[in-house]
């Protein structure tokens, strides 16, 4: 297979970025003709960006598990869609053809079906890194029930709030999982969320670790046993649901600046088009070319990345159960050798963390089949962008680096593998159809080049978020309130004197920890249900390895032993209420917070004290009481 809209030289995308601008509906009609419609579109746009609503390909009706997987199979049946590295080295691979992926899509689509599963229902998917996690979502995507996918980092108060959010009647999990030498208890944190939610009528568990697990008759049944029954049935087919481009594909929850996470919603049509369209000419994927894309399926990373850009295009790609240090810093670099990989693409945390093991681990791999690097997820410093590129891509492979959120469902601003210019530590430039814009705090617009601001689009593009699951107020406050008319990103952003663009983080109130996303007002809110905690603010500073780690000050009131078993107590407390993804790195405890005299936490002096800064703190002169600023600049961690 090759891609006739894959772009090849810097002209073409000149060429193609202006045609995305001038003709935005001719542009991308004519990438989705490519694609298999059941039926064709009506309309290829509606939109209006200040009562939101966007609209791609009304009217046309496709399955995405088509375009996934049945269209493969005629000339691709027995090309590998997707390889399986286990956490175990000494444990066997998987390796899934087309054909047999697809006939375990079927399969679990008759599972799911035998389970009551219907169209438009809600699917929560807990597990960890294995096949059967690919064909759950493809199988949900088949039939039409949405998925919901969730991090194996989050605790199950985390998980009972997005049940209940999502209302998802159905579980998919896995006893547990590996990762380097732990064993995570999937199904026993599922069974402590379904105690807050006794509306799930289904939990399907797959055998993974097979650790012992609790099995609720009635509610609980193994993948396994289910798939005996489908093939006693005989194995019946399951044609694909035949969906409108605008039904919902999934929701995946995130983080933003509120205390509650919010369920971002893609639909099939415009993520499809945009996930492959993107896939294929950021890291130029070629066929036959093997992609490992390091990133959770439990993250949009995964999602657009490992699942549907790569298998809508035909593409081989890597799923890898494990950690990049298990069982030594070499894992990742074993595994481009095991099956060279082609193309490698990872976090800038990953990077700065491998590269604290020195160049040990690295001496000895071969790393001559990669061809394209990637990072993703947070600003790529130039320390970590130089060790990649000098040590892994051994100064032959261009790094894409590339800028985009859950929100936005694919790659955004980034520099395409080769094709266009590259420059450490910039996403560069625009993808075609993407229009973006820089403002002032005024919300008036910065032109030209050599200027920093808000970046904000300005035209939709076909994988843009739909709503927030079940507020839709929300959606629009969120994104579209604080520039009218424009998506705000929330990112700060520069444009350097070629018009290239950089990345320099979030201006509001939400964190990248290790490339993750979590708000502070959320960790916040977990703090602050320890029983001595008065109360809390949360501020991200500069983590050598984590790109942020998390700053917590508490007022602590707690009586029942020391400061550092306080510390634990409420890092235990956020553990069990978000997950272990968002422990506080440090805690200080203060006896007060700077607020002003309306009772607003000066989040800025926090910031700054956090980041070392004692000396430039700003104007502390509207502040209920000034000393407190010199306190806590002397307790500083
Ligand atoms: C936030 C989105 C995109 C998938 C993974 C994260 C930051 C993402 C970059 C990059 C600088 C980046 C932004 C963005 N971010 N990529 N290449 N350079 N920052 O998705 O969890 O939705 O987080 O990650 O701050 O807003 P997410």
């Amino acid at each position: 297979m090759s891609y006739p809209y894959q772009i090849t030289n810097y002209d073409q995308y000149k060429t193609a970025y202006k045609k995305s601008v001038d003709d935005p509906e001719g542009f991308w009609a004519d990438i989705a003709s490519h694609f298999y419609w059941r039926k064709r579109w009506d309309k290829v746009l509606e939109w209006d960006f200040s009562d939101y609503n966007v609209k791609w390909f009304q009217g046309g009706k496709l399955n995405i598990t088509e375009n996934c997987l049945d269209r493969h199979l005629g000339m691709m049946g027995n090309k590998p869609a997707i390889i399986w590295e286990p956490n175990d080295p000494e444990e066997h691979h998987r390796i899934l053809t087309y054909r047999e992926l697809h006939t375990k899509v079927v399969q679990f689509c008759n599972v799911l079906k035998n389970n009551g599963v219907k169209k438009g229902d809600r699917v929560c998917i807990y597990m960890g890194m294995v096949p059967e996690l690919a064909i759950a979502v493809l199988a949900c995507a088949r039939m039409g029930a949405i998925h919901s996918v969730i991090f194996g980092g989050f605790s199950a108060q985390s998980i009972a709030d997005r049940l209940w959010d999502a209302n998802a009647e159905y579980v998919i999990t896995c006893d547990g999982a590996f990762r380097g030498n732990k064993e995570i208890p999937l199904k026993s944190v599922i069974d402590d969320a379904l105690i807050q939610c006794r509306f799930v009528k289904k939990t399907i568990v797959l055998t993974r670790t097979r650790t012992p697990v609790s099995m609720i008759k009635g509610r609980d049944v193994w993948w396994e046993d289910e798939i005996k029954k489908v093939e006693t049935m005989g194995n019946p087919d399951f044609p694909a649901e035949e969906m409108d481009a605008e039904d919902p594909l999934f929701i995946l929850y995130t983080s933003g600046s509120t205390g509650k996470p919010k369920g971002v919603v893609h639909t099939a049509g415009g993520y499809m088009i945009y996930t492959n369209y993107t896939f294929v000419n950021t890291f130029q994927y070629q066929p036959g070319d093997i992609h490992f894309c390091t990133a959770d399926i439990g993250w949009i990373t995964g999602h657009s990345y490992i699942v549907y850009g790569p298998l809508s295009a035909g593409a081989t790609s890597l799923l890898f159960e494990g950690i990049p240090t298990w069982p030594d810093a070499g894992r990742f670099w074993d595994i481009v050798d095991k099956y060279k990989v082609n193309v490698l693409y990872t976090a800038p945390t990953a990077i700065r963390s491998l590269m604290g093991f020195g160049l040990g681990p690295v001496h000895g791999k071969h790393l001559d089949s990669l061809k394209v690097l990637g990072t993703v997820g947070e600003p790529i410093n130039e320390e970590a962008w130089n060790w990649y590129n000098e040590n892994i891509g051994k100064g032959r492979c261009p790094i894409v680096d590339t800028w985009w959120q859950t929100e936005t469902g694919g790659c955004m601003i980034s520099n395409m593998a080769g094709v266009t210019p590259s420059k450490p530590t910039y996403a560069t430039l625009p993808m075609p159809g993407i229009q973006p814009v820089l403002m002032d705090e005024n919300g008036k617009i910065l032109e030209g080049n050599d200027v920093s601001g808000n970046l904000c689009i300005k035209f939709p593009w076909p994988s843009i978020l739909r709503t927030t699951y079940g507020d839709h107020d929300r959606c629009k406050q969120n994104y579209f309130s604080a520039y009218p008319g424009y998506y705000f990103t929330g990112d700060g952003c520069h444009r350097d004197e070629h018009g290239f663009y950089r990345i320099t983080g979030r201006v509001d109130d939400v964190l990248n920890v290790s490339g993750h996303r979590i708000g502070t007002a959320e960790v916040e809110n977990a703090i602050n249900m320890h029983a001595g905690v008065v109360e809390s603010a949360v501020v991200g500073y500069p983590h050598d390895i984590k790109g942020q780690g998390i700053y917590a000050y508490v007022i602590y009131t707690g009586t029942h032993g020391d400061e550092s078993l306080a510390r634990q107590d409420i890092t235990l407390t956020v553990s069990r209420i978000i997950g272990p993804i968002a422990k506080p790195d440090r805690i200080q405890f203060v006896s007060g917070l700077p607020k002003t005299r309306s009772g607003k936490i000066m989040r800025r002096i926090l910031r700054k004290i956090a980041e070392g800064e004692t000396e430039n703190l700003g104007d502390t002169s509207t502040l209920l009481d000034p000393g407190i600023v010199e306190e806590i600049k002397n307790g500083k961690l």
